[in-house]
C-alpha cells in the first residue's frame, strides 16, 4: 500500500465557485433544508426517505447496527423491488410514459418502451425465469451489452428475489468464468453477439468458453441481438424471443425481506480475486432513489436523463436501472460508444432527444475535450439543464470544459463521488444548493456521514488557500442504507478490507485520500491503495500482475498506475523475462503479454507500456517499491531509495524503458 506523503498533489484549488442560478435554486427537488432534517435526527430522515418507496410490510426499526459491520436497515419492512421500478408507475396511471428512450450502435436502430411495456416484458421474463427453475437466493449471471432486455433481465430477477450478478461484457471469457464459478450461478443471459464500433462481434462464444464444465450453470438464455452464427448446446441453451416471448405478462411480485440479498457486483480490490460485493433491497433502493431525485433533481413529466454508464459497473445498476426506474423517470439508454460512427455520436443523441441531464465520466469529457469544441458547438444542446460526473476526480480545466460546452456556462456541475462498495453517491453537490469549486465533490449528501482524517484517526483541518495541503484518508463513519453487506463467501475479507484499518472507532475505510478545501469541502485525490483507476474503470495492480506472470515466459511482474491525460491513470507494466524465452525478441514478447492480459481480464486491463527489465526494485523484506517504479513511469527525479537492497537497478530499469 502506498502512504499519504507519497500521493502528489492532483489539484490546486481554484477559488472560483459556481452558485446555481436562482431559477434554477427556485425549482429544485432539494433544497438546504434538507441537510438541517438529516442532521436533527438523521434515522427518522431515513426512515422518511424510505418511506418514497411502496412497501408491503412497513419497517419496525430503520437501523440494526448491533452486529456491525454487518447492517440491518428497515428491520421488518418488506417489499418488492421490480414492483418499486415499475408496476406502482403503472398502477399510479403513468403507464404511457415512457420509461426507456434505446439508441442501438447502428444509426436508425432505435425502440422505445412505456412502463406498461417494461411491465410487461418484466413479467414474462420472471415467469420465464420460474420456469426454468429459478427461486429466490439463486444467482443469474448477466453478460450482455446494454439491450433493453439486460435491465429486464435484472428486474425480473429483482422480481423474483434473484441475485442478479451482471459482469461487463467487456470481460474476457476467463473473467467471466470465475465470476460465475465464484456465484455458482445458475443460469447465464447473454446475447449472441454485441456491435463494437460498427462491427457485429461474438459474445456467446465467450459464455460457451466460461461454462465449459462448470455443473452450476443449468441453462444460458440468449438474445438475438446480431444474428450472428452460434454454436448450440441443445438442453442447456435457450433463445430468449422463444422461451420469453411464449411466457404470460401476468406475474404477482412477491414482497421480500428488506435485507433479501439484491444483487452481486464483482469489483477489484487489492488482490488478484475480483471481490463480490453484496447489496440488498430496501436500505440500497431507498438510498439509489433518493440520491437520483434530489442530485438529479429529476422532474418526471419534463426530464429526459441519460448516464452513459454501461450497466456492467455500478454506475449502470443505480443509476440507469434502480434510481431512475424507482422515480418513474424517462430516460435514454445507448448501446455503442462515443465514437461510433463519428464523434458526433452523444451530442445527436442529446439532440434526438432532447436530453436535459447527463451523466458521464471525466475520462469521456476529456476524451471530448480532445476532439475539440466544434463537434459539440455544431449540435443544438440548449434543453441540457444539469451534468454529472462520476467515477475519478475531474480535473478543473475538464469540468469548467465541460460546463462551457456543454452547459452553456449555465448548467450546475453534480460530481458525485461513490463506490461499488457505497452502492449510491454518498458525496455530492445538491444542484440547487451548492456553491460548486470546479474539482471537488463537495460535502456529504444529507443523511451521509464522512470524514476525512489521519492516521490516527484525527480529523484534518480545512486547508488553507494558499500552501501545504494536508492529505488524509477518506472515511464514512456512520452506516448508511445502501452500503454493501458483505463480500460474497468471504465475510472476513469484508472485515479486513473495509473496517480494520480503523476498528478502533468503527469507520469504514474507503480507499481513497482525500484533503479539505478552504470551505470544509471535500477533495477526493484518489485510491491510496493498489488499485488503479483506468478511464473509471477499477483495476488492480495484481489482477494485472497475475495475468502476466501467468505466461510462460514471464517470471516476475511489477505493476503500476501512471498518471495519463485523457484516462486519469494508465497501467504501466515492469516485467523480468524466464532466461529460455531470450529466443523471442522484446518486442514480439510484450505484443504476447498485452493480448494475454486482454484475455485473462479485458482488454481494457491492457497495459500502456509493458518494459523488459532485468531487476525489480525491492525492499530488503522482498517487498517491490511500486512507488519508484511510478517515479519512473512519470519520468519523475526519483523519491528516496534509501531502502532499496540494490540502489542501481534503477540504472537497468531506466535503460529497459528507454
Ligand atoms: O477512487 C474513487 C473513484 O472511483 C472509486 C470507486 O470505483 P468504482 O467502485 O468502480 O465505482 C465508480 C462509480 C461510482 C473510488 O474509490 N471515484 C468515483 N467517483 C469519484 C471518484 N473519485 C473522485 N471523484 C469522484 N466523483
Amino acid at each position: 500500500m502506498t502512504t499519504l506523503t507519497d500521493m502528489t498533489e492532483a489539484h490546486t484549488e481554484v477559488l472560483t465557485s459556481y452558485p446555481p442560478s436562482a431559477d434554477f435554486a427556485a425549482a429544485a427537488n432539494a433544497t438546504a433544508a434538507l441537510y438541517d432534517e438529516a442532521e436533527a435526527d438523521r434515522l427518522a430522515f431515513w426512515a422518511e426517505q424510505a418511506h418514497r418507496l411502496s412497501w408491503d410490510t412497513p419497517f419496525t426499526e430503520v437501523l440494526d447496527w448491533s452486529q456491525a459491520p454487518f447492517a440491518k436497515w428497515f428491520v421488518g419492512g418488506k417489499l418488492n423491488v421490480a414492483y418499486n421500478c415499475v408496476d406502482r408507475h403503472v398502477e399510479a396511471g403513468n403507464g404511457d410514459r415512457v420509461a426507456i428512450h434505446w439508441e442501438g450502435e447502428p444509426v436508425g436502430d432505435s425502440r422505445v418502451l412505456t412502463y406498461a411495456q417494461l411491465k410487461d416484458e418484466v413479467c414474462k421474463a420472471a415467469n420465464a425465469l420460474t420456469e426454468l427453475g429459478l427461486v429466490a437466493g439463486d444467482r443469474v449471471a448477466i453478460y450482455m451489452p446494454m439491450v433493453p432486455e439486460a435491465i429486464v433481465a435484472m428486474l425480473a430477477c429483482a422480481r423474483l428475489g434473484v441475485m442478479h450478478s451482471v459482469v461487463f461484457a467487456g470481460f474476457s471469457a476467463t473473467a467471466l468464468r470465475a465470476r460465475i464459478e465464484d456465484a455458482e450461478a445458475k443460469l447465464v443471459i447473454t446475447t449472441d453477439g454485441q456491435y463494437r464500433r460498427g462491427n457485429a462481434v461474438s459474445l456467446k462464444e465467450a459464455v460457451d468458453e466460461a461454462v465449459k464444465g462448470q455443473d452450476c450453470v443449468q441453462h444460458v438464455l440468449v438474445v438475438r441481438r446480431t444474428g450472428i452464427d452460434v454454436d448450440w448446446t441443445d438442453g442447456r441453451d435457450l433463445w430468449w424471443h422463444e422461451k420469453v416471448d411464449a411466457a404470460s405478462t401476468e406475474h404477482t411480485p412477491e414482497a421480500f425481506d428488506a435485507e433479501q440479498p439484491l444483487f452481486l457486483l464483482y469489483t477489484s480490490g487489492t488482490t488478484g480475486k475480483p471481490k463480490g460485493i453484496i447489496h440488498t433491497s430496501g436500505g440500497y433502493l431507498t438510498q439509489a432513489s433518493y440520491t437520483h431525485f434530489n442530485v438529479f433533481d429529476i422532474k418526471t413529466d419534463t426530464d429526459i436523463y441519460w448516464c452513459t454508464a454501461d450497466i456492467g459497473w455500478v454506475t449502470g445498476h443505480t443509476y440507469i436501472v434502480y434510481g431512475p426506474l424507482s422515480n418513474g423517470a424517462t430516460q435514454v439508454v445507448y448501446e455503442g460508444t462515443p465514437a461510433s460512427p463519428d464523434e458526433h455520436r452523444h451530442f445527436q443523441v442529446i439532440e434526438k432527444y432532447g436530453v436535459t441531464i447527463y451523466y458521464t465520466a471525466p475520462t469521456l469529457i476529456r476524451t471530448f475535450m480532445k476532439w475539440g469544441r466544434e463537434i459539440a458547438f455544431a449540435h443544438d444542446l440548449s434543453s441540457l439543464r444539469l451534468l454529472g460526473s462520476v467515477g475519478e476526480p475531474i480535473n478543473p480545466e475538464a469540468w469548467r470544459w465541460y460546463r462551457l460546452v456543454f452547459g452553456a456556462d449555465a448548467t450546475p456541475i453534480v460530481d458525485t463521488w461513490w463506490q461499488t462498495e457505497t452502492g449510491a453517491a454518498m458525496i455530492s453537490p445538491l444542484p440547487g444548493v451548492t456553491d460548486c469549486k470546479p474539482g471537488s465533490a463537495m460535502r456529504p449528501l444529507p443523511g451521509i456521514s464522512a470524514k476525512i482524517v489521519d492516521d490516527d484517526g484525527n480529523e484534518l483541518q480545512p486547508s488553507s488557500d494558499h500552501g501545504e495541503h494536508l492529505t488524509g484518508y477518506l472515511v464514512l463513519d456512520k452506516p448508511w442504507p445502501s452500503m454493501l453487506r458483505g463480500i460474497w463467501g468471504d465475510p472476513e475479507r469484508f472485515k479486513e478490507t473495509y473496517w480494520a484499518r480503523f476498528a478502533e472507532q468503527g469507520w469504514y475505510f474507503a480507499g481513497d485520500g482525500a484533503r479539505y478545501g478552504s470551505d470544509g469541502e471535500v477533495w477526493v485525490l484518489g485510491r491510496i491503495d493498489d488499485v488503479m483507476n483506468i478511464a473509471g474503470h477499477r483495476i488492480s495492480t495484481a489482477e494485472v500482475e497475475s495475468a502476466l506472470v501467468g505466461h510462460a515466459g514471464v517470471a516476475e511482474a511489477a505493476v503500476v498506475g501512471a498518471s495519463d491525460d485523457t484516462t486519469g491513470q494508465a497501467i504501466c507494466a515492469f516485467v523480468i523475462l524466464k532466461a529460455h524465452h531470450a529466443e523471442m525478441s522484446n518486442e514480439q514478447m510484450v505484443d504476447e503479454l498485452r493480448a494475454e492480459v486482454a484475455r485473462e481480464i479485458s482488454p481494457i486491463a491492457k497495459p500502456r507500456e509493458i518494459h523488459v527489465v532485468p531487476e525489480l526494485p525491492k525492499t530488503r523484506s522482498g517487498k517491490i517499491m511500486r512507488r519508484l517504479l511510478r517515479d519512473v513511469a512519470e519520468g519523475r527525479e526519483l523519491g528516496d531509495t534509501s531502502t532499496l537492497v540494490d540502489p542501481t537497478v534503477f540504472e537497468a530499469i531506466r535503460a529497459g524503458k528507454s
